[in-house]
C-alpha cells in the first residue's frame, strides 16, 4: 500500500478539485477499489449509480462499454475513461450488422443485448440485460423466442433456467471461458468443504459444478448471506482480493484468471486522466437516444 499512497492522495485531492466521482467495477485492482473509488459495484449497479451522479465529472474505472453506458444515461456529464483501449472480448464480438443478421434469422424475436456491448449495438437492440438481471428480463418479455447477444454462455445459463426458446450469438468472455468443469471437480475433490461460486459468463459445464452462480455483486451478497468457510471464486482475480478484508472468516481460493482489459486501468492513468481531463467518452446523439431506450427499459424491468 505504501507505494500506492502518493497516487491515492493525489487522485483524491484532484478528484475534489475537478468535482469528479469515480465509479469502479468489482474487477478493479484493490488500490483503485479501496483507495480512490466513490462507488463500487457490478455492471447494473454502476449503470444505476451513473444516473444519480450530480457532480460534473465521472471517471469510469472499468472497461469502455461501462463508460459509454454512463455517458448514455447521464449525457450532461463529462465521462473520462483512463484508457480508451480497455475493451472487452464480448463487446468486440458483435456489431449492429450482427444484430440485423440475428433479426433476419429469427423474425419478430426481441433482441436482448448484454450491457457488454458498444453503444451502436445497444441502439440496435430492444433491451439490455446484465448478468444480475438476465433471467428476469427474459421472463418479463412477451415473446416465446428471444435473441440474446453477444454472450453465448450467459445465454446458455439463462436458457437452462427458462422455459422460453433462447437463441444466441456465439461471443464469449476470454476470462471466464477458460475455466473448465474438470478443474472445478479437482478443486472439490481436493477440498470437499469448499463452496464453488461462479459467474454466468462461465460455461454451463462449469456452472453445473457450482454451489452458486451470479453477477459479481450477486457473488458478494451470497458470501455475505451464507458465510462459507471456504470459497472458490470462479471469476476475475481481483474480486477475491477486493472482498477478502470484508469477510475475515472466509478463506478465499482464486483460480485467478485476469482480465487484460480491466487491468489496463491503473492509478497512474486515473491521475493523468483527471489532470488532463481526458480522454473523454462521447456518444453521438443519434446512437445515444436508441441506446438509452434499451438501457432504461432494462433498469425499469429490473426494479
Ligand atoms: P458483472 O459485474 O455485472 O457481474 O459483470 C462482470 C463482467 O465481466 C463485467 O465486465
Ligand atoms: Fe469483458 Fe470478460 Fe473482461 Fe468482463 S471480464 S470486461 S466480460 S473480457
Amino acid at each position: 500500500w505504501a507505494m500506492h499512497a502518493p497516487y491515492v492522495e493525489a487522485i483524491n485531492k484532484l478528484k475534489r478539485e475537478r468535482g469528479a466521482v469515480i465509479l469502479a467495477h468489482n474487477y478493479m485492482t484493490p488500490e483503485i477499489y479501496h483507495g480512490v473509488a466513490d462507488v463500487v459495484g457490478d455492471s447494473l449497479q454502476l449503470a444505476i449509480e451513473a444516473t444519480r451522479v450530480e457532480a460534473p465529472v465521472i471517471v469510469q474505472c472499468g472497461v469502455h462499454f461501462m463508460a459509454e453506458t454512463s455517458k448514455i444515461l447521464n449525457p450532461a456529464k463529462t465521462v473520462l475513461m483512463p484508457d480508451m483501449e480497455a475493451g472487452c472480448s464480448l463487446a468486440e464480438s458483435i456489431t449492429a450488422e450482427g444484430i440485423a443478421e440475428m433479426r433476419a434469422k429469427y423474425p419478430g424475436a426481441p433482441v436482448v443485448s448484454y450491457v457488454n456491448t458498444t453503444a451502436e449495438v445497444k441502439a440496435a437492440s430492444d433491451i439490455c440485460c446484465t448478468s444480475s438481471n438476465a433471467l428476469q428480463i427474459i421472463e418479463a418479455l412477451d415473446a416465446e423466442t428471444i435473441i440474446m447477444t453477444p454472450d453465448q454462455h450467459l445465454a446458455r445459463n439463462v436458457a437452462k433456467a427458462s422455459s422460453k426458446r433462447i437463441v444466441w450469438w456465439e461471443g464469449s468472455c476470454i476470462v471466464h471461458e477458460q475455466y473448465t468443469a474438470e478443474e472445478m471437480r479437482a478443486y472439490r475433490e481436493a477440498d470437499p468443504e469448499v463452496k464453488i461460486i461462479a459467474h454466468p459468463e462461465c460455461t454451463t459445464e462449469v456452472t453445473a459444478e457450482a454451489d452458486f452462480t451470479g453477477s459479481t455483486s450477486g457473488i458478494i451478497d451470497w458470501i455475505d448471506r451464507e458465510r462459507p468457510k471456504k470459497a472458490l471464486l470462479v471469476t476475475e482475480c481481483s474480486m477475491a482480493s477486493n472482498i477478502t478484508d470484508a469477510f475475515p472468516d472466509v478463506t478465499f481460493q482464486k483460480p485467478c484468471n485476469m482480465c487484460p482489459y480491466m487491468k489496463m486501468i491503473s492509478l497512474e492513468k486515473v491521475l493523468w486522466s483527471l489532470h488532463t481531463m481526458s480522454p473523454e467518452v462521447v456518444v453521438p446523439e443519434e446512437v445515444a437516444i436508441p441506446a438509452r431506450r434499451a438501457v432504461e427499459r432494462m433498469i425499469e424491468l429490473s426494479r
